[in-house]
């Protein structure tokens, strides 16, 4: 593992205001069953995770505006994947999503990463199909991120293994996959999801721990290591997932802070889709 910071010790989040557009033009994996999002419902429950974030020592939030014509923009989790003093801009598997990359690049050039950016048209990625475990990258190959993403993400970061999986029935890898420690796997029950548990550890050659949820949504959680606290997780409500939150209590010595996404979710947005965490001058 580079450097000697504990795995997911962070100082920055960058995170962005919610466009006004959101309601009635952000993507939806399931247009037909869309029910609307209730845009004052969901700033409140945005600035719940912005203020959780704020409140971690050692935390300095970067906060970008919102922009309508960009009804995805509070999704940044998408637009970079960030590790070291390197920053990968993405080429985000959905068009409409592209110029969102722009804003996030401004924030990360002022932050002094070093910029690469996906040019090569063939390639898609998401930064919520790239799942960094401090050890190696497992890549979602879903219908927003392909091999070359995965390749060229690959190519960037050649102190680590990049591993692609296979991602069917939701959106991205980190939709139904985070980590929730340190070698700590949280994985949803779904069959999709344990399809792709079995296939990420067949291909690892490292021993992770697996932390299964009875709720594919619930699985996507942050984690982070703060200098007071130590372990810290996000996680979805127990009323909005009962059975997972009782699941979450099993882990001792973490701080956990339930954060409601009700309305986010409704246009397939999951906790870790938006804030980019990232270690300055790691
Ligand atoms: N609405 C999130 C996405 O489709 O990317």
């Amino acid at each position: 593992m580079a450097g000697s910071a504990p795995y997911a010790r962070y100082n920055v989040a960058i995170v962005r205001d919610l466009a006004d557009s959101l309601a009635g033009q952000a993507l939806r994996m399931n247009k037909d069953q869309g029910q609307s999002v209730d845009m004052e419902k969901a700033r409140q429950e945005h600035k719940h995770y912005t203020d959780t974030l704020r409140s971690i020592d050692g935390l300095q939030l970067v906060e970008l505006s919102g922009d309508s014509s960009l009804p995805d923009c509070v999704f940044v989790e998408d637009a970079a994947v960030v590790c070291g003093d390197t920053a990968l801009l993405t080429r985000p598997g959905a068009p409409s999503r592209r110029a969102e990359v722009n804003s996030v690049k401004q924030a990360l050039q002022q932050l002094n990463f070093n910029i690469v950016e996906m040019k090569d048209e063939t390639a898609t990625l998401d930064g919520g199909d790239v799942l960094f475990t401090g050890r190696e990258f497992f890549v979602g190959l879903s219908s927003r991120t392909n091999q070359r993403g995965a390749q060229i993400l690959a190519d960037v970061f050649k102190d680590y293994v990049v591993i692609p999986v296979d991602v069917t029935g939701t959106l991205h890898l980190k939709t139904f996959c985070t980590m929730a420690g340190p070698d700590l796997i949280a994985i949803g029950s779904s069959v999709e999801a344990q399809k792709t548990l079995k296939e990420m550890l067949k291909l690892t050659t490292y021993n992770y721990t697996t932390l299964i949820l009875p709720d594919d949504e619930a699985a996507n959680c942050v984690y982070l290591n703060s200098p007071e606290k130590g372990h810290i997780l996000l996680h979805r409500t127990a009323k909005e997932f009962p059975e997972s939150a009782k699941r979450f209590k099993s882990l001792t010595n973490y701080t956990l802070i339930p954060v409601s996404n009700t309305e986010l979710a409704k246009v397939d947005g999951s906790l870790t889709c938006c804030s980019i965490l990232l270690n300055k001058g790691a």
